[in-house]
């Protein structure tokens, strides 16, 4: 059997990796229209940090997992393929900063129409909006050389960070699908490693909308703690007690309920306002107004968090030193994707403070073009005086140590573990004081701050 995956990013390269190191007798072809991706994933450098990944990566590269920019040559020789292109949200025409951009997904299948033959599976693996798999059928059954397709749903479940634990122990693998005997083909190669049971079976439409909806109901976990973490300030509970508290039910259970700067990544947001676009197109107002609200509520958390930081710090951070410790959306990836810090620093650096970055993982190149489109108008123009800007506020460094030197505060914004164990009292010796901490994760320990000296403040708890 021959696999082609067209979208070599986060979950193209990594689950074909992973069905590649579980299936040595599959064939699985890598491709992407992005040449520098491409010679990454070849080399010993990959385009993505992922814990573990470089192992996988290694055992099958070369066995039966390769990577070229061959498109149609991947498409034509394969009995499978994989759709794992981005789906980004619209930010032109109709149901700009709402739709999902399927632009890409759309040229997918065009090009799959024009080189096949003979019988394909074609698998959704990029996140969609419900009902895409229709298009995709009407596109693919355009085609005029006698090729025959099915169409399935797959989405993908894995989060960054912890991808191969997820790809190698999923709490479930979905497919949708119309014929039995493509659900069942492609069924077989998951179950080389993933238990049946674990492997679910719906119609393409269920199987498209639970992803949204899987990760609409995590992002709301998410904003309803945040939103609970302002009462906290206010009220002196502390959101972390409180998560336990509630957590401990088994009706709510424990994971998704910490408290933070703002959820971040890719996809969380644009597959929200994805649903909230849906839910527009058939009528259904209030329904939307009520995803919709997961996002405002995050937007809120961010804002509030810098917000926080000017007011606490006598109303100004102007051409004050923050040393701004993370940048990625969450720890053990190098995605900085709509990450929180990107508007924490955006915010900041509109009150004139002037950052210094340090990031275990996130290339100065990233940060930077991260900031300047946070500061770009709708159009992605970004003025002469924001580009000044960000070149003579910001610096980024390669440690946390350097970045805190002279600093007037800290904000950390990633949970990376490198910064649990920090020397604080060296920390604190080469700052301005009053030396102020802002924990955005909520992972410091408040009390030995304090005694060294700091003015710590944290997510959900009052001072
Ligand atoms: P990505 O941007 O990292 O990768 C997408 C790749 O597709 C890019 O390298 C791009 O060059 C390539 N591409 C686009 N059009 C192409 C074409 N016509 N031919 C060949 N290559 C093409 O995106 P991603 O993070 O891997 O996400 C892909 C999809 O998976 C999205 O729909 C996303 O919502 C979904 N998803 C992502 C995650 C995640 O953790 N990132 C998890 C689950 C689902
Ligand atoms: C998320 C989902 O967890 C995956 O199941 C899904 O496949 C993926 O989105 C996707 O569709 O792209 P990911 O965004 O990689 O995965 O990472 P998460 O662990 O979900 O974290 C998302 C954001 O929420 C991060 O910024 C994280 O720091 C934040 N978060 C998460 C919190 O602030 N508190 C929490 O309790 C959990």
């Amino acid at each position: 059997m021959k696999i082609c995956c067209i979208g070599a990013g986060y979950v193209g390269g990594p689950t074909m990796a992973m069905i590649a190191k579980q299936c040595p007798e599959i064939a699985v072809h890598v491709v992407d229209l992005n040449p520098q991706r491409i010679a990454a994933w070849n080399s010993d450098t990959l385009p993505i940090y992922e814990p573990g990944l470089d192992e996988v990566v290694r055992e099958a590269r070369g066995r039966n997992l390769t990577f070229s920019t061959n498109v149609d040559e991947a498409i034509a020789e394969a009995d499978i393929i994989f759709i794992a292109v981005n789906t980004p949200t619209k930010h032109f025409g109709i149901g700009a900063g709402r739709a999902a951009n399927l632009e890409f997904i759309e040229k997918c299948a065009r090009q799959i129409a024009k080189v096949s033959e003979g019988h394909k599976i074609v698998v959704e693996k990029s996140t969609l909006p419900v009902r895409t798999a229709e298009a995709i059928k009407r596109i693919l059954s355009s085609a005029d050389n006698g090729a025959t397709f099915d169409v399935l749903s797959n989405p993908e479940f894995l989060a960054e960070g912890t991808a191969i634990d997820d790809l190698l122990d999923p709490d479930r693998v979905l497919i949708g699908g119309e014929s039995p005997k493509a659900v069942q083909t492609l069924a077989e190669v998951y179950a080389q490693w993933v238990p049946r049971e674990k492997i679910l079976s719906t119609n393409l439409w269920s199987s498209e909308l639970s992803k949204l909806t899987a990760n609409a109901f995590l992002a709301q976990r998410v904003s309803s703690i945040n939103a609970i973490s302002a009462l906290c300030e206010a009220t002196e509970a502390d959101v972390d007690e409180v998560s336990k508290a509630i957590g401990t039910d088994s009706r709510i259970g424990p994971k998704f309920l910490k408290a933070s700067v703002g959820f971040g990544g890719s996809c969380f947001q644009k597959d929200i306002l994805n649903l909230v676009y849906l839910c527009e197109h058939f009528g259904l107002r209030e329904v939307a107004d009520y995803w919709e609200q997961v996002v405002i509520m995050n937007d809120y958390q961010k804002r509030r968090f810098a917000e926080r930081i000017c007011r606490t710090m006598f109303n100004t951070v102007s051409d004050k030193k923050i040393a701004i410790l993370g940048f990625a959306f969450k720890k053990d990836t190098n995605d900085t994707r709509e990450s929180a810090a990107i508007y924490v620093c955006r915010d900041l650096l509109r009150e004139r403070a002037r950052l210094v970055i340090y990031d275990p993982k996130v290339e100065k190149e990233t940060i930077v073009s991260e900031l300047l489109s946070a500061l770009s108008d709708l159009s992605g123009t970004i003025s002469d005086l924001d580009r000044e800007l960000v070149e003579s506020n910001v610096t980024v460094v390669d440690n946390a140590y350097d970045a805190a030197i002279h600093s007037h505060a800290i904000a950390l914004l990633t949970e990376w573990d490198e910064f649990r164990t920090l020397d604080f009292e060296r920390i604190y010796q080469t700052m301005q004081k009053p030396a102020f901490i802002y924990d955005g994760r909520n992972i410091l320990d408040r009390q030995a701050l304090r005694k060294i000296g700091f003015e710590i403040f944290a997510i959900g708890k009052s001072n």
